[in-house]
């Protein structure tokens, strides 16, 4: 059986592939596949390990005849079109659980560096503009006891919550398409409206899918319903927010900061706005970017793979 990689994978996964005496062929050239090279690469491929944005669109699907099974390398599956996939009968698979806690922390990670202006004030010292200690400009401001809103309680945002109850006693509020009972049982979590959650929020980070319905959700018109020192921090997909707008609204003091491991278009350019606001973070999509959890993701990403080529049901399909 031959599968093809369109990217890096942790060595663990590539060792096991092997084990299964599955034959390997890895996309190496140090840049992203393009949509017509994935789709040459894929031709004789009975399964594809889909590492980054690609998109495996209609097109794709029927342009590769023989493929069976498609691993992706994410928990999101906003780049496949699914229902094409099961007309086809490609069984597509998903790592989800293993990135909750390496997700959370970097939107943890990014709501403290936000707060604290940290990426900007880094960025001072590297252009030689630590002169003196000055008590009082570029404040930063504290999270203790400020309320939380998760916009997408899933096991993600349930992490992000549990770090920032953890940390800072923050009274936690979310918005969801239908209540999680679990998270109110766990952590005391109250479920509002999606207004309420944009007018109470003093953090409101975003832990749902990209889908139709949340494409460009966070708008001007969302982000002028939200507290002026409100903080918004974005881990999940760049096409949930709208980057004019969120530009917009952090200029004209709509809300106070923004924090983003996700951007849209990907990879962001070097010379975007957002990259030199004060109370802005910016990181590379880096949500899940551990040894520990990229391991995971790579043995998870076996299992699925060989279950589809042995025309099994994949441990985490989707679809
Ligand atoms: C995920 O797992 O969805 C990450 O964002 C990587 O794409």
């Amino acid at each position: 059986m031959k599968v093809f990689i369109s990217g890096n994978i942790a060595p663990i996964g590539l060792k096991q592939l092997e084990e299964h005496h599955i034959e390997i062929t890895q996309w190496k050239e140090g840049r992203q596949i393009t949509a017509d090279e994935l789709i040459q690469a894929c031709q004789d491929q009975d399964g594809l390990i889909s590492v980054g944005p690609n998109k495996l669109d209609a097109d794709f699907l029927n342009a590769c005849k023989h493929l069976k099974v498609i691993a992706l390398h994410s928990v999101g599956f906003d780049q496949v079109d699914i229902k094409e996939a099961k007309k086809l009968n490609i069984a597509i698979g998903n790592t989800p659980g293993v990135l909750s806690g390496a997700t959370a922390d970097t939107a943890f990670l990014l709501m403290l560096s936000v707060s604290r202006k940290a990426f900007y004030l880094h960025k001072k010292i590297l252009k030689g503009e630590w002169k003196n200690y000055e008590p009082t400009p570029e404040l930063g401001i504290e999270l203790n006891g400020k309320t939380l809103g998760i916009f997408g309680m899933g096991k993600i945002g349930l992490e992000m919550a549990k770090k920032c109850i953890g940390a800072y006693q923050m009274p936690v509020i979310y918005h969801n398409r239908s209540q999680n009972h679990e998270a109110e049982k766990a952590i005391g979590a109250k479920y509002v409206s999606f207004e309420e959650l944009l007018a109470q929020s003093d953090v409101l980070s975003i832990h749902t899918a990209l889908t139709d319905e949340t494409k460009d959700k966070f708008n001007l018109d969302v982000f002028k319903q939200m507290k002026p020192e409100a903080i918004f921090i974005n881990t999940a997909r760049g096409g949930i927010h709208n980057e004019k707008d969120l530009i917009e609204a952090l200029e004209e003091g709509f809300i106070w900061g923004a924090g983003l491991d996700v951007t849209n278009p990907e990879p962001m350019q070097a010379d975007n706005v957002l990259l030199n606001m004060e109370n802005v973070a910016v990181l590379p999509h880096i949500g899940s970017a551990t040894v520990e959890t990229r391991n995971a993701m790579a043995e998870i990403i076996v299992k699925n793979i060989v279950a589809g080529l042995n025309g099994e049901e994949l441990p985490h399909q989707v679809g």
